[in-house]
């Protein structure tokens, strides 16, 4: 990884590690002498604390995995003993349930300062296209997850979005009984997504690597989205932002106990608690609070386009709607990276925000009006952000003018940041 390493093994141990496998200094120079902006605020902790939930959603399900069987007659009831009869099992299996979510808000903070600053930018395209590899990869995981407890949302959530590759042309309900291992959701899918839900997080943790070996190579972004130009503009990543990180994972942490322990099943679903009935189905199927807004966008597409089937053409605009952040980088033809010198970007950013908010709301209501003709609406404002406005923006924004360096922001000396 980039950043020079001064590490000097101390005793003779290190120094026999280090002329056969430089881990040592391969950590120090990316850990602790790493020269990291001075200036990065709290936003900045948020990849930190998406890591450390990583690392919590792993040494949790780890053990809910020695308590947990994946067979449809006794998965509802395997969930049922870890709460009941483990011990602690209910709060390994509430800090696994609320991690997730906790993990989500963790990243989509993370997301949005990467848009609000333009860390998405050169040169750091791979480590935002690495990062938008990871969301997908969260909500495949996060998907399968909620289907190993076999309750009635597992049952008929896995059974709503599967059905989307039906959609597929000539070839869809192939894929479906494939993905399924039979002709319904049942025992086999049971298995195989048990067997994924597992597998993945460890995927997630490679292309974590990846991730935060591309943005070493470029170095962080910043607040002000000037490169460091010196040695005045950087700090080593030991002992500042170690503890400024740490800082916020105690303060996340608090966040996180207090659903775990006083709201544990807020962010479920009651219907979950009822082990899975094929012959029953609940009367509104709703996905996890952080599927909403795509959710949201495939509900929304209620008309045929063209030779498309508006079925086809919901599934092709909920993946287009991740599709199109892994091309980000190309849309957004603006120089300047920060939106603190982007006084127009600023409110389009809000606005995106805001589209993001209402589209996670609609995606909660029943498919009628007035919430279809709103979520048309959303949706359509969620793709001209990316397609219309940022591509236009750039050519015809004038940004404010932008500080010579770091420090002199820090200090006030140019451009407007202090
Ligand atoms: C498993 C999920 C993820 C983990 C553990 C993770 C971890 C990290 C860490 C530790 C950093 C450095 C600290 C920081 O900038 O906050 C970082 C930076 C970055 N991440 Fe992520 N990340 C994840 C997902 C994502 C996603 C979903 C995106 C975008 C779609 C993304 C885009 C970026 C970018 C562009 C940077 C460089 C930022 C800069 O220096 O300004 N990451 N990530």
């Amino acid at each position: 990884m980039a950043g020079h390493s001064t590490y000097e093994p101390q005793n003779a141990g290190a120094k026999w590690l280090e002329r056969r496998l430089p881990v040592l200094s391969l950590v120090h120079g990316s850990f602790v002498a790493f020269p990291t902006p001075k200036n990065l605020n709290y936003w900045w902790t948020f990849g930190g604390i998406a890591f450390f939930m990583l690392v919590v959603q792993l040494i949790t399900g780890i053990v809910l995995v020695m308590h947990y069987t994946p067979h449809e007659t006794l998965a509802f009831l395997s969930v049922e003993h870890i709460m009941r009869d483990v011990n602690y099992g209910w709060l390994i299996r509430y800090l696994h349930m609320n991690g997730a979510s906790m993990f989500f808000i963790a990243v989509y903070i993370h997301i949005f300062r990467g848009l609000y600053y333009g860390s998405y930018k050169e040169p750091r395209e791979i480590a935002w296209i690495l990062g938008v590899l990871l969301f997908l990869l969260m909500m495949a995981t996060a998907f399968m997850g909620y289907v190993l407890p076999w309750g009635q949302m597992s049952l008929w959530g896995a059974t709503v979005i599967t059905n989307l590759f039906s959609a597929i042309p000539i070839v869809g309900d192939s894929i479906t009984t494939w993905l399924w291992g039979g002709f319904s959701v049942g025992n086999p899918t049971l298995n195989r997504f048990f067997s994924l839900h597992y597998l993945l997080p460890f995927v997630i943790v490679g292309i974590v690597i990846l991730h935060i070996w591309a943005f070493h190579v470029a170095g962080n972004n910043n607040p002000v989205g000037v490169d460091p130009k010196s040695e005045k503009d950087t700090i080593p990543f030991h002992p500042y932002y170690t503890m400024k990180d740490l800082f916020a994972i105690v303060v996340f942490m608090i966040f996180f106990s207090w659903f775990a322990f006083y709201l544990p099943n807020y962010m479920g679903h009651p219907d979950n608690y009822i082990e899975a009935n094929p012959m029953v189905t609940p009367a509104h199927i709703v996905p996890e609070w952080y599927f909403l807004p795509f959710y949201a966008i495939l509900r929304a597409i209620t008309f045929d386009i063209g030779p498309i089937p508006s079925k086809l053409g919901g599934v092709i605009a909920m993946f287009g709607a991740i599709a199109v952040l892994f091309v980000l980088p190309w849309l957004d033809t603006s120089k300047v990276r920060s939106a603190r010198f982007r006084p127009v970007y600023k409110f389009f950013f809000w606005l995106f925000g805001f589209t993001c908010v209402m589209l996670g709301w609609l995606g909660a209501m029943p498919a009628e009006q007035p919430y279809v003709a709103l979520a048309q609406v959303f949706t359509a404002l969620y793709f001209a952000h990316f397609l219309i406005v940022l591509p236009v923006l750039g050519l015809i924004e004038t940004p404010r003018k932008v500080p010579d360096s770091i420090n002199d922001a820090v200090l006030g000396k140019t451009g407007e940041a202090a």
